[in-house]
């Protein structure tokens, strides 16, 4: 598995993955504007690499996870639905039969022993130290993704905090608006880890250390944005997923970790009760979210190696290189969520309804009443809670294809018998919701409804042609098309 971003960045100029953008471009726009029309090519287009972002000598790289091959290889798998194969045989270890079967059964109990991060003295990340007045952010080509932003975002961070009380760590990606060279926004959403943190730290009275790793070996700026479970490390899924220890190093000025093979790290504090103005900012939902008042960033220190390159993302209107993240969340938490919701066949969740917005379900319908079972699960199970529009099917479904979904919701679907409404948690980025963070959630029922549901109707019955006489109309079309 890769051990940094130089060695991911080699590998995909070998594969051909990788465009290399000599011409000088202003991190103002006009990069962006790059990844923007790259990322909406089929597949998701090439990796980037900017050599010379005007006014700067750092490279600024972006989209390196925007496509299904590229972020298959950043996570070791040769397509993403491997994931769930890989993390299904992890979590479900089968019972030896006998002696043998348990000797080889061995390497299994070892990985599982080897996800603990290690620290180590040496890192790349530390190559440069700049405290006082040298640390700032000038050095680094830090992008204005859109014309009406608050100004620019650091937009694929790892967030590094510890519950101060437990001591427990927390690893987030929040955008951070620039400010000025020494301060900026931290977007941690009221849901999430780090903004945890800062509560705990706020009723303390304390100030909250923070340090910000950019460009960590690429598993882990996934891991860094998979909705983990709160209290279970980031890093360990980081170890399963890259199959070897992530290695630490103790920051310079706070009392952190960050990993070493990182390009950069900027590390800080977040005070008790301070809050500024955040946005507006071009979101992944393709729109602008509006501005709010989020807890700000002070930097303390910024290291780095001595030719650092500054890893980015674009957001913006779908489909872009965060499609190809939450992709690999969708896999790789879908073995997880049937250990306690066997029943659910698959789950989709659709660009265009941009992650939770639309969450596609098939199930293995059991009993009357087993969708709205399962859409009341949903909106009780981590941040799967923020799904807005859930819609539940039968396992003949394949939720993978949103045209037949919504084929199967406009045939099966009485809006007078199979909507639920409901009202809860939404997603802090949800501009339409009657107030923020809390608001409506619809599930849509479009099962096949049974007469111990009440339906005494007959239920029509899906087109299918006589197999004999299939396989003989085949015959005739595969000649047609000689
Ligand atoms: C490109 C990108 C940018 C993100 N920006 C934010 C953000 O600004 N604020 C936020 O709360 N979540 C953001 N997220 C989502 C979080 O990273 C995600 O919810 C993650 O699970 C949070 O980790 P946590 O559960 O440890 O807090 C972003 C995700 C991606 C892929």
């Amino acid at each position: 598995m890769f051990p940094d971003l130089n060695a991911f960045i080699t590998e995909l100029d070998r594969r051909k993955e990788l465009a290399r953008i000599a011409e000088p471009l202003s991190p103002n726009l006009e990069i962006s504007a790059v990844i923007d029309q790259v990322s909406k090519s089929p597949g998701g287009g090439q990796g980037l690499l900017f050599e010379k972002p005007t006014g700067y000598d750092m490279p600024v790289a972006a989209n390196l996870f925007g496509s299904e091959s590229r972020m298959s290889l950043a996570l070791g798998v040769e397509k993403l639905d491997d994931l769930a194969t890989e993390i299904r045989e992890l979590t479900t270890p089968a019972m030896p039969k006998g002696f043998m079967d348990a000797l080889k059964m061995l390497p299994l109990a070892n990985r599982l022993k080897d996800l603990m991060p290690k620290t180590v003295k040496d890192a790349p990340c530390q190559e440069i130290v700049q405290q006082g007045s040298a640390a700032n952010l000038d050095a680094i080509p830090i992008l204005t993704t859109w014309p009406e932003d608050g100004g620019p975002y650091i937009t694929l961070p790892l967030v590094f905090t510890k519950d101060p009380e437990t001591g427990m760590r927390n690893i987030g990606t929040y955008r951070m608006q620039v400010y000025d060279n020494k301060t900026t926004g931290m977007h941690w959403q009221r849901h999430k880890g780090g903004a945890q943190h800062h509560r705990v730290a706020e009723r303390m009275g304390q100030r909250l250390e923070v340090a910000v790793a950019l460009g960590p070996e690429p598993v882990l700026s996934y891991c860094a944005t998979a909705p983990m479970p709160e209290g279970l490390d980031e890093l360990m899924l980081a170890g399963v997923l890259g199959k070897r220890r992530v290695e630490l190093v103790k920051c310079v000025t706070v009392d952190l970790q960050v990993p070493a093979n990182a390009q950069i790290v900027l590390e800080g504090y977040v005070e008790p009760g301070e809050r500024r103005r955040e946005g507006p900012f071009g979101d992944h939902t393709g729109f602008y979210s509006l501005a709010d008042d989020f807890p700000v960033f002070h930097l303390t220190c910024v290291t780095m190696r001595k030719k650092p390159i500054y890893l980015t993302t674009v957001v913006g209107i779908p489909p872009m290189e965060d499609l190809y993240l939450g992709k690999a969340s969708e896999r790789i938490f879908l073995p997880l969520i049937q250990k306690t919701l066997p029943e659910i066949v698959d789950m989709h969740f659709p660009a265009a309804g941009i992650f939770h917005n639309f969450v596609l379900i098939s199930i293995d319908k059991r009993y009357p009443g087993h969708a709205r079972k399962i859409m009341s699960a949903v909106w009780g199970l981590g941040q799967l809670m923020f799904s807005k529009c859930v819609v539940i099917v039968d396992k003949d479904v394949n939720v993978q294809d949103p045209a037949e979904v919504a084929w199967v919701v406009g045939t099966h679907v009485d809006p007078l018998r199979d909507v639920e409404i409901t009202k809860g948690p939404v997603d802090d980025l949800d501009d339409a919701a009657v107030s923020p963070a809390y608001g409506g959630k619809m599930g849509v029922d479009a099962t096949r409804k049974w007469a111990s549901e009440g339906f005494s109707r007959e239920w029509p019955k899906r087109l299918k042609m006589t197999e004999s006489v299939a396989a003989k109309a085949a015959a005739v079309v595969s000649r047609l098309k000689r």
